[in-house]
């Protein structure tokens, strides 16, 4: 069994991320970086994408680190892409396999990370269902190891939010003037959270939130987006339609919402509801999806999609974001 551990962190997460001369030591959250980080990530992202057929970008930077991952939640996208990222960039990799760690037998988080730190793992990638633990695990760690957030519960997710934003960036190009509709399960959702601050500070023009009432966020939480429950009047005329993975069980607790059908009809993205966005809307997708429940399945692998290429783009992002926190990383 696992032992219960209590992640309180007393620093601001967004500012434990930061050296002290503003370069990235850890990645913990797109909260608190600024604009040119954004940007800069985006563009070094971008020099990673390399044409189907060809051999991918690849690089030496990270010959001799290692880059251990570490999710203790389910994972295909995100696990995968780090693992191919840190081995385009020559590091060596260890995919700990939670069902055989030691944690399970009771084993704290920190006894695990001080373990790996031992073993001269230098960078450390981790998902975990718990809020607070890539900024518990980072404010622990000595100062010459990075933590990468692969997602963290219902709160953050930002090499999901970076490679949205190069995603549409490479569709779009400016932000400002963009309208970008996010649509389902806002209150649990870390991606929607991560694209929206993201947004936000790279000034896109409208950022609309569309969730049922029972899902939908706290109105403070992000003061710079509209909130409405109508998704006819939340796609009017978006630039960017992104819709959000629902747990099938969580749709049974939704009045007025007693089904997977009813939750499509009001909230499943379809091509004939992407009639009212803007004539050259793109329809994207974290993943995992579930095809007929928040998007139809035809429409997820229409012209209009650009579900894939996020796919494509999240291996270029963990290229760029393993690169800058080895450059800044101090030396044992
Ligand atoms: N989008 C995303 O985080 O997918 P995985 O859960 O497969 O990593």
């Amino acid at each position: 069994m696992q032992a219960t551990e209590i992640f309180q962190i007393t620093d601001n997460e967004a500012g434990l991320q930061l050296n002290a001369d503003g370069s990235l030591r850890h990645l913990l959250t797109l909260k608190g970086l600024d604009k040119t980080m954004l940007i800069e990530l985006l563009d070094e992202s971008q020099k990673f994408i390399s044409p189907f057929g060809a051999i991918p970008a690849r690089s030496r930077t990270l010959e001799g680190r290692t880059v251990a991952n570490l999710f203790f939640e389910p994972s295909t996208r995100t696990r995968a892409s780090f693992d191919l990222a840190a081995k385009r960039l020559g590091a060596d990799v260890l995919n700990l396999d939670v069902n055989t760690s030691s944690r399970k037998k009771g084993e704290s988080i920190l006894d695990m990370i001080y373990t790996l730190q031992a073993m001269h793992v230098d960078i450390m990638v981790v998902r975990d269902a718990s809020a607070n633990v890539p900024a518990y695990i980072a404010r622990h760690v000595n100062d010459y190891v990075s933590i990468l957030n692969a997602g963290e519960a219902d709160v953050s997710h930002p090499t999901q939010g970076l490679l949205d934003l190069l995603t549409i960036r490479q569709h779009k190009g400016e932000f400002k003037g963009l309208t970008v509709t996010i649509v389902g399960d806002i209150m649990h959702s870390r991606v929607a959270r991560s694209t929206a601050h993201g947004l936000n500070t790279l000034g896109v023009g409208e950022l609309r939130l569309v969730s049922p009432a029972a899902l939908a966020p706290d109105p403070n939480e992000m003061p710079f987006a509209s909130l409405t429950h109508n998704l006819d009047e939340g796609i009017r005329g978006a630039d960017v339609v992104m819709a959000l993975r629902i747990q099938r069980e969580r749709i049974e607790s939704l009045e007025g919402i007693p089904g997977i059908e009813e939750y499509f009809a009001n909230y499943g993205v379809s091509a004939k509801r992407l009639e009212l966005a803007a004539a050259d809307a793109i329809v994207m997708h974290p993943g995992p999806m579930n095809r007929g429940i928040e998007i139809e399945s035809s429409l997820a692998d229409s012209p209009a999609s650009v579900i894939t290429q996020q796919v494509t783009n999240g291996v270029a992002v963990r290229m760029a974001v393993l690169e800058r926190v080895s450059k800044t990383m101090a030396v044992n």
